[in-house]
């Protein structure tokens, strides 16, 4: 696969739209439906690197994509530089850069020197940072998604430091590791945008295209990355307010022709249909418990059908996993299996900040 020069993209438009990393959700099919509603760029979910790298069966559970699904950037959790510099160089060939998390606040990545954590040891970030720029092609880029530090003056410190590490750009959720819900800092990100050379993408409460434009506006930054903006609605970067239902069409034939577990089916329905369901509609599909109640509640209330082979791509044909074997193989599985990132309080927790979409 010929890679994707992400520095070009941010060239060539005014400001990139991109899906952010998110566990569970960011996954293939998701970025398929993204990418036909005006994302210009898609990050998978936060991947475990030492399981990546240690794991032939992590590899295959975590990481899909197919040949449209570019340009593509693999975010990982990592501790040490190996783990971050092996699980790059295996993952090269199937995408358009690598990422680290420098974001999550969760306690359990916290607890054992991921996400939000490693903000306190600049040093092994640049050195993951500098060990990739030196084992990959100059096209293939390599980012860190990082938080505000408590002032300023540290956060452009650290930025600048990525910068001269090798960053081909880096973002910035716009609030600090203490902060969840409050709004998000723009003045900061204006002030760490112009102290950098490289682009910086903007994070944090962008849930339309006029809002990222207003952003833009007043920040300079050259991304603008939306999570939960884009699980409420996939196609907030092509100008809708609210998950038009063409778009619901397109992720039942997108999501069942490349298959996907009844959760992430469901899950996202329920997130796309926030605004558009009645309180006693969302009532009743937030308990449907199988694939074909969801469609017979969808056809009912939409004339929503799933037309088999529709979205043109195959689970046989199209998914691609990565097969290359790496040289630390082990008969351990790495921390993926035991990490918080399967078990279900992170799930409750991510359902949470987002602000009851159970409810
Ligand atoms: C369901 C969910 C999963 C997330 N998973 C990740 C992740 O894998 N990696 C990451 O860096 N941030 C993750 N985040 C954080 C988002 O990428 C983003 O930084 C945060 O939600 C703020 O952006 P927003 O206001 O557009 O939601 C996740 C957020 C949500 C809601």
């Amino acid at each position: 696969m010929v890679n994707v020069d992400i520095l070009e993209l941010f060239h060539e438009n005014d400001f990139v739209k991109i899906c952010a990393p998110m566990v569970r959700y960011s996954k293939l099919p998701f970025r398929i439906l993204a990418r036909k509603y005006g994302c210009d760029l898609c990050f998978t979910p936060m991947i475990m690197a030492d399981s990546f790298v240690q794991s032939a069966k992590a590899r295959s559970n975590e990481f899909t994509t197919c040949i449209d699904d570019k340009p593509l950037i693999v975010q990982f959790a990592a501790n040490t530089v190996s783990d971050f510099v092996s699980a790059a160089e295996l993952v090269a060939p199937y995408s358009d850069g690598v990422d680290l998390n420098c974001g999550c606040p969760q306690r359990w990545a916290m607890k054992d020197g991921y996400g939000a954590q490693l903000l306190t040891q600049p040093e092994t970030i640049r050195d993951m940072v500098r060990q990739v720029r030196n084992r990959v092609s100059d096209r293939y880029s390599v980012s860190v998604k990082i938080r505000l530090l408590d002032e300023d003056r540290k956060t452009i410190e650290l930025a600048r430091s990525l910068e001269v590490a090798g960053a081909s750009f880096l973002t910035l959720h716009a609030r600090t590791v203490h902060e969840r819900h409050s709004p998000i800092h723009a003045d900061s990100l204006r002030e760490v945008c112009q102290s950098l050379r490289v682009p910086l993408v903007a994070n944090g409460d962008i849930k339309t295209l006029e809002g990222a434009k207003v952003l833009h506006a007043n920040t300079g930054c050259k991304g603008m990355m939306a999570a939960r903006g884009m699980l409420t609605n996939p196609a907030m970067f092509s100008g809708y307010k609210t998950t038009p239902l063409s778009c619901v069409q397109d992720w039942v034939n997108v999501s069942l022709d490349l298959g996907v577990i009844f959760n992430c089916f469901h899950h996202h329905l329920v997130f796309m249909l926030e605004h558009v369901l009645p309180k006693e509609g969302k009532r009743i599909f937030n308990t449907l418990k199988t694939k074909s109640a969801v469609l017979d509640f969808l056809h009912e209330n939409y004339e929503i059908s799933y037309v088999p082979g529709s979205s043109g791509l195959s689970a046989q044909s199209d998914v691609i996993v990565c097969d290359k074997s790496s040289d630390r193989e082990e008969n351990s599985v790495g921390s993926f299996f035991t990490s918080a990132v399967q078990k279900c309080e992170v799930q409750d927790e991510i359902l949470d900040s987002l602000g009851g979409l159970y409810d």
